[in-house]
């Protein structure tokens, strides 16, 4: 019995597999790479010292899928593949309605095709908008504001219906906030294309000489030092929380939504100055005006996950910038196949 994981190949995705591959998972990757590369594979190849299969492909693909659910013994997915950027998603909403929705609704159609009902989905913070109530509980209101945002929360609803005209299938809905970090052999991290949109990978790219100073994004924010507060967790802990849902599904749980955040929010000028400390390196930064759609804070109640799913977030911000650190400053220029 394998578990099939959709976006394998990507930041969060590799370093989900390097775990379901210590624990002793067997796994096929699909990926088509479109945000990735074949090296990161190769590399989680030889953190875990184990072998996988991957097919290079789409999840728009239903006839690559149906051979796959043929030629795998799957019981299980984790669903990671999608398109992440906000700016991109308001410029180019079609091509995210179609690459997360439709592809999304194709790989659902080929597990229901093979009577695979066990999945666990990449969901967002994203979904709940720029929410009033601090810390999030799950229960709290959604309103995504972007297209992207949009895409996840379609998603969800789309497999809360699947659940819903059929019992038999077990959806674990996972709401990320803010993942950094790195695998602490350095070996895989995150390799964003271009510029960086996040505030993690673009401090790593200053300190390492990429780019010149990091860009603030408003400092009158209704918050202690005025800068906006994230949730941001480790992404080894978001690894080792998929590990936790997948073992969740075979209690059948039926439709259920976890966040996984670490409770604690973390400012921008907080984040610099605990990257110098990890790194040694100056991190020069100017401040400019707010991004739009951006809020003042926004943090995780993760209770849920802890009380459902027995799992924490055990690692704070001073391993998550050393990670980062430690992952960009080996392999400035990111994989480079
Ligand atoms: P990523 O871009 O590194 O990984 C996504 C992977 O999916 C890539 O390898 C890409 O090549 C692949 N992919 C995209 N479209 C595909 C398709 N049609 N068919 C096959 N493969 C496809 O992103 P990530 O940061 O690892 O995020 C993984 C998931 O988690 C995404 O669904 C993302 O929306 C979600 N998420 C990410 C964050 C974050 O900040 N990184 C936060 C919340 C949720
Ligand atoms: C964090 C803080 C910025 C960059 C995004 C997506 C969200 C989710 C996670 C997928 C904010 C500030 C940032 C910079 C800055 N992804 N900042 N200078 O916006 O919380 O969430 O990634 O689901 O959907 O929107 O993360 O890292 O972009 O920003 O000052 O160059 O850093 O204003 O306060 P965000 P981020």
């Amino acid at each position: 019995m394998a578990v099939l994981v959709t976006g394998g190949a990507g930041y969060i995705g590799s370093h989900t597999c390097v775990q379901l591959l210590e624990a002793g998972y067997d796994v096929v990757v699909l990926d088509n790479l479109s945000n990735s590369k074949q090296e990161a594979l190769d590399r989680v190849n030889s953190i875990s010292g184990k072998r996988f299969e991957f097919i290079k492909g789409d999840i728009l693909d239903i006839d690559l899928l149906d051979r796959v659910f043929t030629d795998y013994t799957i019981d299980s997915v984790i669903h990671f593949a999608g398109l992440k950027a906000v700016g991109e998603s308001v410029a180019k909403p079609l091509l995210y309605y179609h690459n997360n929705v439709a592809g999304s609704i194709t790989l659902f159609e080929a597990m229901q095709k093979h009577n695979v009902k066990n999945i666990v989905f990449s969901s967002s913070a994203t979904v709940y908008g720029i929410s009033d109530r601090m810390p999030i509980g799950e229960d709290a209101a959604l309103g995504p504001i972007n297209p992207y945002g949009r895409t996840k929360y379609m998603i969800e609803e789309i497999l809360r219906d699947i659940y819903a005209s059929d019992n038999g299938w077990n959806v674990i809905l996972l709401r990320y906030f803010n993942p950094v970090g790195a695998h602490p052999s350095g070996l895989i991290g995150e390799d964003p294309n271009g510029i960086p949109n996040n505030l993690m990978p673009y401090i790593s790219q200053v300190a390492v000489g990429k780019l010149k100073d990091v860009n603030i994004f408003g400092d009158d924010y209704p918050t202690p030092d005025g800068t906006g507060i994230r949730d941001y967790i480790h992404v080894m802990d978001l690894a080792d929380g998929h590990l936790k849902a997948l073992e969740k599904l075979k209690d059948s749980p039926g439709a259920v939504v976890y966040n996984l955040g670490t409770g604690k929010g973390t400012s921008v000028f907080e984040m610099i100055d605990a990257f110098y400390r990890a790194s040694g390196r100056e991190i020069p930064y100017r401040v400019t005006s707010r991004r739009p759609g951006d809020a003042a804070e926004c943090y995780a109640d993760p209770s849920k996950a802890a009380k459902e799913l027995g799992w924490a977030a055990r690692r704070g911000i001073f391993e998550m910038c050393r990670d980062s650190w430690n992952w960009q400053s080996q392999n400035p220029e990111g994989y480079t196949e």
